[in-house]
């Protein structure tokens, strides 16, 4: 029989269903601008216009076929084919399915004296079931052979992304420098944190001195800097000269200098804190109590 489904849902559906094979083929690569490509588009002009030739054939095979059939036998066409094709597809779901089940066989089970009906499935649900089936086979192949809908390769991808995203933000974010770092306020909060996980181990939490000195008080092993506040940036940068414990922090890139400044905030609160730590280490190195104000 002739094919009732029109031109003008054949082609569209026929086209979409090659878009997502596209969008499921490209994606997984990042490759979507292939979609825009010269070759891409004519490909899809010409399979639309063979769509229209293919359709006409089918017509015109149609209509020399109609010719030869009996009167009785055209009436039959024509009344399955009355109405537009949205009737006939509504007719075709929920009408036929009526008639269908009319004169339905019935099901002895025997045993029970239970008598079933053997209604037929409504074609709705049939075609959502063979839908159902297309859909999970077109996903297997691709869980399978693509990266399109695999959760591992999303994860990959993503994470890709993420660290080159990291990479361009730190390239274009400037860090502070011992030139322009200066005290703020509103990171000694931060810088807590930060010296609690790279400082703490050597000086406590309150920097109140272990293996390294007390940094809460006026007494400094290292001056490099007349400003207090950019000494203490200094030293973290370039770490002590004539002690290999402190490290270079900034130098080596341990730790970057945006965080140093945060830290170097917090180094500088608690040294200017009149509030001190009731145990702390002796003093170590000079007295410094005059600092100049940059
Ligand atoms: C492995 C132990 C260790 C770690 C970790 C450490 N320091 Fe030190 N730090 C020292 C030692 C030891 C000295 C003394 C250096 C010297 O004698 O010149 C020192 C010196 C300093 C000084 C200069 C004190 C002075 O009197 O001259 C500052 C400021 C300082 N550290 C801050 C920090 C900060 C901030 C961190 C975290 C980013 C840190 N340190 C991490 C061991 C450490």
């Amino acid at each position: 029989m002739r094919s009732k489904i029109p031109f003008f849902i054949m082609i569209p559906s026929f086209l979409s269903v090659i878009t997502f094979m596209f969008y499921v083929f490209f994606r997984s690569y990042n490759r979507m601008h292939y979609f825009f490509h010269p070759i891409t588009v004519s490909f899809f002009v010409i399979i639309t216009i063979l769509l229209f030739v293919l359709e006409s054939i089918d017509n015109l095979i149609f209509i020399k076929k109609i010719q030869s059939l009996s009167e009785e036998e055209k009436v039959k066409i024509f009344e399955e084919n009355e109405g537009n094709y949205f009737y006939r597809l509504y007719k075709f779901i929920f009408h036929d399915h009526k008639k269908m089940n009319h004169g339905v066989k019935k099901i002895d089970h025997g045993f029970d004296g239970i008598i079933e009906l053997d209604n037929k499935l409504p074609m709705w649900w049939v075609h959502l079931f063979y839908l159902t089936i297309i859909f999970s086979a077109i996903y297997f192949f691709s869980y399978l052979l693509l990266d399109f809908s695999n959760p591992y390769k999303e994860y990959d991808i993503a994470y890709t992304k993420q660290m080159k995203e990291i990479e361009i933000f730190e390239k274009n974010t400037p860090q502070t420098t011992t030139e322009n770092a200066f005290f703020k306020k509103d990171l000694v909060n931060s810088g807590k944190i930060l010296f609690n996980e790279n400082c703490a181990t050597c000086h406590q939490s309150d920097g109140s001195g272990n293996i390294g000195p007390n940094l809460t008080d006026d007494y400094w092993i290292n001056r490099n800097e007349k400003d207090l506040f950019k000494n203490i940036f200094s030293i973290i940068w370039n770490g002590s000269d004539n002690n290999p414990t402190m490290r270079a922090f900034g130098k080596s890139g341990e730790i970057k200098g945006n965080d140093i400044e945060k830290i170097s905030s917090y180094v500088y609160s608690i040294n200017r804190n009149s509030k001190k730590p009731l145990n702390s280490k002796s003093p170590q190195g000079k007295k410094i109590i005059e600092w100049s104000n940059v």
